[in-house]
């Protein structure tokens, strides 16, 4: 096997040593989604895959649930939260403008020695994160970089349009990279964007383009928008041209990948990628029935449960691919 990392030998290996999420306890159903728009459970499923998600409780923001996923991965990894060097929050519904999510989260870990700092890349979040965080444990300028992706979708749904609020919930999922020298680790990362494409899926008001104005408010400026069918082509496209470019840089086929974790967007997505990648479906890793797209969490919070339950093993060949906003994508390939 080619390991591109290994190959430079100034570098070092880099592994998720431990992984952690929170979801809300807060479970809006299908049926539920029935009262408050014109929709069914029976198109939401077989359009989506979707049947619940959850949404995050009055008072309860990102940093809430980023920091419960962190403590999570933090104390699955054994490593105290003083001993993080790093943390990189990926989010398009931070607390706030600024500070930074992670800033919050680092304080409320008492990760005093970290420095801290947050990412947008929409629902690629995560895996542009986990490149990012990689390349500071390889050139050992860190030995431990939390990474967490975290969203309260809920806040920037529009819940009177029917064509978006079904889709999405609210999440956290993180990760504790390392050094461990016995594995090989993270094999490679590649991501990729095309902004020429950034009207598709948008928050249009908020930031210095279109300020909050009672005119925005009044406009419904400040939930997200999407166009949902040139969205689900460009996912299907772009997830599997970065799938197949992080493979070919390892030299590993397809059939090798133990476990498959795309993001959790919609169940036809997955299932049109997995079939363009020649992947049988049980490679394939979804609970986008249980927490409908929780964008830069999705990823996380589906390793989480993949390794917990034994889905995931030491050994393993897995494949983390991503599709956001942006439009932005990317993959990894992991050795567990
Ligand atoms: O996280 C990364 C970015 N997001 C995604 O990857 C999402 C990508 N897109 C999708 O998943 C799908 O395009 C959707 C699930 C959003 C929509 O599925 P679709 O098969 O593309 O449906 P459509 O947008 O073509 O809508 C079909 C019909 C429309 O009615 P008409 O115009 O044919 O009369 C919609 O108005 O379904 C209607 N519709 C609904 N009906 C009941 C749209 N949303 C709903 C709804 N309930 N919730």
């Amino acid at each position: 096997m080619n390991h591109p990392r290994t190959s430079r030998p100034h570098l070092r290996t880099v592994s998720i040593t431990g992984v952690g999420s929170c979801v809300p306890d807060r479970v809006l159903s299908n049926a539920d989604l029935e009262r408050l728009v014109e929709t069914s459970d029976e198109w939401i499923t077989t359009r989506t895959g979707i049947r619940e998600r959850r949404i995050a409780g009055d008072g309860q923001a990102t940093s809430d649930l980023a920091t419960e996923a962190a403590r999570r991965a933090l104390a699955d990894a054994g490593v105290r939260a003083e001993d993080v060097d790093l943390i990189i929050v990926a989010t398009v519904t931070p607390d706030m403008p600024f500070p930074s999510t992670a800033c919050l989260v680092q304080h409320r870990l008492g990760a005093t020695r970290a420095a801290a700092f947050d990412i947008e890349a929409a629902c690629s979040g995560f895996v542009y994160a986990l490149d990012i965080a990689s390349h500071f444990v390889a050139s050992h300028t860190y030995d431990v970089v939390l990474v967490i992706g975290a969203e309260k979708m809920s806040s920037v749904v529009d819940w009177t349009d029917r064509n978006t609020c079904v889709l999405f919930g609210d999440g956290a999922g993180a990760a504790v990279l390392q050094n461990r020298p016995s594995a090989h680790g993270l094999l490679t990362t590649c991501l990729g964007s095309d902004g020429g494409k950034a009207s598709l899926l948008e928050l249009p008001a908020g930031g210095s383009a279109c300020p909050a104005t009672a005119e925005t408010v009044a406009a419904r400026r400040h939930y997200l928008r999407m166009d949902g069918k040139e969205t689900f082509k460009n996912a299907v496209n772009a997830m599997v041209t970065a799938a197949n470019h992080a493979l070919g840089r390892c030299g590993i086929g397809i059939e090798r990948i133990q476990c498959i974790i795309p993001h959790q967007a919609n169940q036809r997505i997955l299932t049109a990628v997995a079939e363009r990648l020649g992947a049988r479906p049980e490679q394939v890793f979804s609970n986008v029935e249980k927490y409908g797209n929780t964008s830069a969490a999705s990823v996380g919070i589906a390793l989480d449960e993949a390794v917990k339950s034994g889905r995931i093993r030491r050994g393993d060949l897995v494949l983390l691919v991503v599709f956001g906003a942006g439009l932005t994508w990317g993959a990894a390939v992991i050795e567990w």
